[in-house]
């Protein structure tokens, strides 16, 4: 089979870290995607930054436009983030131009995964996104393809991998908030914005997208009831502890009634769990999404939930897909087309 080209756009965190493994696995990654996966092009805001990997082999592009509608190119791998912008430009612009799609942009597939799906659907695309939710766990996978056959009543669990590095290593030894968060910028966990991890956005972005795969209805970000873990002090952490308990921030979301029934409750606070609860002992950047399916009972799906190489693992799993020409639907478990998929009515509790 000829070799699959992809352009990857933002050299970033999880951008490099795709580069890396590119060429780092490249054997095994052939092997498993059956074609060499080869980069064509690369793009990033400066050109000259160095970014701890030989990118000097690959054209580079400053034209995001150009690259959408590159020959030379078969799947766009966007990695810039951001809702709107040039992620979403891009997204658009590759769409129309005939490009399989991969990204890690949650807070795009959030806000704008309907109307990419859609233009997908109608173009006979591929547009994957494992990397969006939980980092490298492969939870999008896992629940669409492993979990298919069963009635899911509710998935829940950490969703953000800065606030629990946070929480975890605020509870360890009673480090400050400020300072445990600029350890998890410099680990390249945070956002771009990190006021997205600690108010609650980022994961309520991620929730939004599970809650649309498992209750196979739209994607409803605007439902997601917020908080973030701001106001968390030691001694709120201290109080939790002498009481049984550990705080982290989770997110929830149940249906009541039927697939596309009733009511759809999504919600991110920072919880009590019980230290006996196994969400209590995640610790560190580590994500752990729980779902409950009826025959399946509980899953838990447990792993590294931010950084550059974990991350990057869920991304060129995505390309790999591609290569083999395994798709899949973009959102709900269901053969159907989004068009069809219920908007469930939302609730709060
Ligand atoms: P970074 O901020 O580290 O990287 C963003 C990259 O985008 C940079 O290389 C930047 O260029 C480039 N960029 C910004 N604007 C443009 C533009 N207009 N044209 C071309 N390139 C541009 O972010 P991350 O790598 O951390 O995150 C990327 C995506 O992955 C986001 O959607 C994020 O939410 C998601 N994600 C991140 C995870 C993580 O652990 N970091 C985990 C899971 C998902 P330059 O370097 O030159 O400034
Ligand atoms: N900022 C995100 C987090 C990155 O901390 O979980 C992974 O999505």
């Amino acid at each position: 089979q000829p070799p699959l080209k992809i352009a990857l756009a933002g050299l970033g965190t999880v951008g490099a870290g795709v580069a890396q493994l590119i060429t780092q696995n490249k054997d095994i990654i052939t092997r498993r995607a059956g074609r060499e996966i080869q980069i064509t092009a690369v793009s990033a805001r400066d050109k000259n930054k160095n970014r701890g990997v030989d990118l000097s082999s690959y054209r580079w592009m400053d034209d995001l436009s150009a690259m959408a509608s590159d020959d030379d190119v078969d799947v766009v791998v966007e990695l810039i983030g951001g809702s709107d912008g040039p992620a979403l430009t891009l997204a658009r612009e590759s769409l129309s131009h005939g490009k399989n799609f991969v990204t890690a942009n949650k807070a795009m597939v959030a806000h704008h995964g309907d109307e990419l799906a859609t233009k997908a659907e109608k173009n006979g695309l591929a547009i994957k996104y494992e990397a969006a939710v939980a980092g490298g766990i492969p939870v999008i996978k896992g629940l669409r393809d492993g979990a298919s056959a069963n009635r899911i009543e509710r998935v829940y669990g950490i969703l953000n991998g800065t606030c629990n590095f946070i929480l975890s290593a605020m509870e360890k030894d009673g480090r400050d908030f400020a300072e445990v968060l600029a350890d998890a910028q410099a680990n390249g966990y945070a956002e771009a914005d990190p006021s997205f991890d600690i108010g609650g956005v980022d994961a309520a972005h991620k929730l939004s997208i599970l809650a649309s795969l498992c209750f196979g209805t739209k994607v409803d970000f605007g439902a997601v009831s917020i908080g973030g873990i701001e106001q968390i002090k030691a001694a709120d952490i201290e109080q939790a502890a002498a009481m049984g308990y550990r705080i982290r921030l989770l997110g929830l979301a149940e249906i009541d009634g039927d697939n596309g029934g009733s009511a759809l409750f999504q919600r991110v606070h920072p919880y009590l769990v019980r230290k006996t609860h196994p969400l209590a002992h995640v610790t560190g950047p580590t994500n752990a999404v729980v779902a409950e399916g009826d025959f399946s009972g509980r899953l838990l799906f447990q792993g590294a939930g931010a950084g550059d190489k974990p991350t990057a693992s869920a991304v060129v799993a995505d390309i790999i897909d591609i290569a083999r020409g395994e798709t899949g639907p973009m959102f709900g478990m269901e053969q159907k087309h989004l068009e069809q998929l219920p908007k469930a009515e939302s609730g709060h509790r």
